[in-house]
């Protein structure tokens, strides 16, 4: 049985089978919008992108495992699990996965390049919660502590307009998650990308 999950901006998400058998099917669906033979190129460079950063990660295990994949579809596993965006303001300790998750992908020189609560999904096994990341349609590595520092950035932006209730109080647990090589500098890199954030705001 084929069920569709999500139908986003970029792609719709099926679910196919029952049960523990479940399969998640990431379609890029035509943009009609955009020329042909440029949606084409970019459905497929992203699908290819994506697939390529979940096989890098999957002997870590916090990223569903890939199946089959196609030009357009990736087919993998199926996470059974919540988005993280409906159980982090409830818990923000929760964020400490974050950076534990992202000191990971960093140290592999991996950006996600869409950090959101959206993006992660959390799972429970009896007492035990697992925190997986998706969606790296918009991924690529990179050795640069400038991109290190836009990615939390975007976490941060995520936490402070969806969850500003919590925000600080886990954007401190994501601090002690986060332990890369260069935390140090990419921290002070923060710094530079979020005065330049605030700059742009105020023209
Ligand atoms: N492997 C998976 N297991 C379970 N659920 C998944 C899986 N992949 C995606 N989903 C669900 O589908 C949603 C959308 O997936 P994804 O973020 O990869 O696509 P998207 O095109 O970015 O969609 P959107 O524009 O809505 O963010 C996720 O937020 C998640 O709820
Ligand atoms: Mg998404």
């Amino acid at each position: 049985m084929r069920k569709v999950l999500s139908s986003g901006a970029e792609a719709t998400i099926y679910i196919d089978g029952a049960n523990k058998s479940q399969t998640v099917d990431k379609e890029r669906s035509k943009k009609n919008y955009r020329h042909n033979s440029i949606d084409e190129t970019l459905r497929k460079a992203r699908t290819r992108k994506e697939s390529k950063i979940l096989h890098s990660l999957e002997k870590y295990g916090f990223v569903p495992k890939i199946l089959k994949q196609d030009e357009y579809n990736i087919i993998m596993e199926y996470v059974d699990g919540v988005q993280l965006k409906k159980a982090i303001d409830k818990d923000p300790k929760l964020a400490l996965l974050v950076g534990k998750n992202l000191t990971i992908m960093h140290d592999n020189n991996i950006i996600h390049g869409d950090l959101t609560t959206s993006n992660m999904l959390l799972t429970k096994k009896g007492k035990i919660q697992k925190l997986y990341f998706i969606d790296f349609g918009l991924s690529y590595t990179s050795t640069r502590v400038e991109d290190m520092a836009v990615d939390i950035h975007l976490f941060k932006q995520a936490l402070e307009s969806k969850h500003y209730k919590i925000a600080s109080k886990a954007y401190i647990q994501f601090i002690k998650g986060y332990n890369p090589k260069n935390k140090k500098e990419i921290l002070e890199r923060l710094e530079i990308v979020e005065q330049r954030g605030r700059y742009k705001e105020k023209t």
